[in-house]
């Protein structure tokens, strides 16, 4: 693979694979060759926008094709592990989209597929890659703030009607806690390490999937963060509340326009602009560069893993109404 670029199968025709597609035209380390749906037709059709050769009807006939290095996964949340397994066990490198999978048996089972096949798997948080994350984190973890005491996340967008069909689908894994409380539940985690209980309140649609999401997580250190999040609000942001002062970010997910700010009392806000990046095409090229043997990927089993065990245990919560702690 070394010096070829990576050949990338999609499976499926899904609305975020605009998104990598743009990003893998913009590098020369992906090639996207492939694209796969139930419906030929559909394939057929993004095939010819994005100029891919090869167009297939069936994800299965995806994975049997010898030349697919890699595939990128953006199907409905309860198919990510199952199809992760199948292109591992079928030899490809995969990235799947987030939340890999919210039950823990099914992350590690799919990270042993990963090992037994020797094959890179990746969760596609793609905030991760961008460089205001590790900003933050560095600012974070170096005591920029003092001593770390309250990490308080946002993301809720106003889902159309379309969105919301897949998005609101419990037998999908539908919900605004995994959809984009997830975000919130994985910048946490980040800062503050794993959480020691959880307690999460979930607000249904009709469908019986969470259309809002609240949640608390308490980490050791006494660290608390509070999240909310939503499929019917335009709302997002951090807040990282340390002794000494406080961050902000205003966009800590797309990034798009990446400023932190901190605040210290008695003292001019400092204002730390970054440089715009696409942390689509970033994750891309930090996939391949995993698949080359150079530095694995800034998400692997340890983080889907934990990441999986809080998205349950916060579940667990909304359905209990009490605080539970997330599986050892
Ligand atoms: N990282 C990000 O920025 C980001 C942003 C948005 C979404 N996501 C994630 O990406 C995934 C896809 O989200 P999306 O909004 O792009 O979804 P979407 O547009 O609704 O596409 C999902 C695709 O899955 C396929 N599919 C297979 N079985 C299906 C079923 N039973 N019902 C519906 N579709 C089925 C369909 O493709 P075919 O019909 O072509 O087979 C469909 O186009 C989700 O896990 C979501 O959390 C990530």
């Amino acid at each position: 693979l070394r010096g070829d670029p990576l050949r990338l199968g999609i499976l499926s025709t899904a609305a975020i694979a605009k998104q990598i597609l743009t990003a893998a035209a913009a590098t020369p380390t992906i090639d996207a060759i492939a694209v796969a749906s139930r419906e030929r037709a559909r394939a057929e059709a993004v095939a010819r926008d994005w100029s891919i050769e090869r167009a297939y009807g069936s994800y299965q006939e995806l994975l049997a094709d010898g030349d697919v290095d890699a595939v990128y996964v953006p199907l409905p949340n309860s198919l990510h592990a199952e199809w992760s397994v199948r292109a591992l066990e079928a030899g490809k490198h995969v990235l799947c989209e987030k939340p890999f999978d919210r039950r823990p048996e099914r992350v590690e089972a799919a990270f042993d597929a990963a090992a037994r096949a020797g094959r890179v798997l990746t969760e596609a948080f793609m905030y991760r890659y961008h460089p205001q994350t590790e900003r933050i984190r560095a600012l974070v973890g170096s005591g920029a703030l003092g001593a770390l005491r309250t990490v308080r996340a946002s993301f809720s967008f106003r889902a159309t009607e379309a969105q919301k069909v897949l998005r609101l689908d419990s037998s999908l894994d539908g919900g605004a806690l995994l959809d984009v409380g997830s975000y919130c539940v994985s910048m946490a985690r980040l800062l503050a390490g794993e959480p020691e209980w959880v307690f999460a309140e979930l607000d249904p649609a009709e469908t019986g999937a969470d259309l809002r999401a609240y949640g608390l997580m308490r980490f050791p250190g006494g660290v608390v963060a509070q999240f909310d999040a939503g499929l019917d609000a335009a709302d997002w942001g951090l807040h990282v509340v340390g002794s000494d002062g406080v961050l902000v970010a205003a966009e800590p997910w797309h990034c798009r326009r990446p400023v932190i700010e901190i605040r210290r009392p008695g003292e001019p806000v400092e204002t730390i602009e970054l440089e715009r990046a696409d942390s689509y095409r970033l994750e891309l090229e930090a996939f391949a560069a995993a698949i080359a043997g150079r530095p694995s990927p800034l998400l692997g089993r340890d983080d889907a893993l934990g990441q999986a065990r809080a998205l349950d245990a916060l579940h667990r919560s909304a359905a209990s109404r009490l605080p539970v702690e997330p599986a050892a």
